[in-house]
């Protein structure tokens, strides 16, 4: 069962109020929903779906294709790891698996504690400061194996 919180059911009138069709506002509907649930289940994209006039199917069929979006329940942190052409060739292979080793998972897995996701991702667009992943919403660049240690090791 899926329902937007009090405080998103005000805001998605502001939100569709910024663009000239409701169908403009699913990314950010999508958003909102990952945001308040940690990921977007059917439910949500019915719902979604029912607000901006649009089929479940054409919901998911948006949501499946970007990979920020998840379908199913995450950590807290979602780490995304760039594993493209500037990030491979600086070593970002040797770091994913030091990382996944770290977190006792495989990649696309989910830590025993629900607190770290851990997903492949291609470029996002940080390659001069290569190599680098995303938690959440921040950047994590020039990495190192000490570096990854110490980032993991500082989030609550
Ligand atoms: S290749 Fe990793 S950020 Fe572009």
């Amino acid at each position: 069962m899926f329902a937007f919180s009090e405080e998103n059911k005000e805001r998605i009138p502001q939100v569709l109020a910024k663009y000239p069709t409701k169908q403009s506002a699913l990314l950010p509907l999508l958003t909102m929903v990952q945001r308040q649930e940690g990921y977007v289940q059917p439910e949500a994209m019915v719902e979604i779906g029912k607000i901006l006039e649009l089929s479940p199917g054409y919901v998911q069929s948006v949501a499946s294709f970007y990979t920020m979006y998840h379908m199913t329940p995450t950590g807290k942190y979602i780490i995304l790891f760039c594993i493209n052409i500037s990030c491979q060739l600086n070593g970002a292979d040797e770091l994913l698996n030091h990382t996944a080793q770290k977190l006792n998972i495989k990649v696309g897995e989910t830590t025993q504690d629900k607190k770290f996701t851990l997903h492949r991702e291609e470029c996002l667009a940080a390659c001069s400061n290569a190599p680098m992943m995303r938690i959440n919403d921040d950047y994590y660049e020039d990495l190192t194996k000490e570096k990854i240690d110490q980032i993991l090791d500082s989030l609550d």
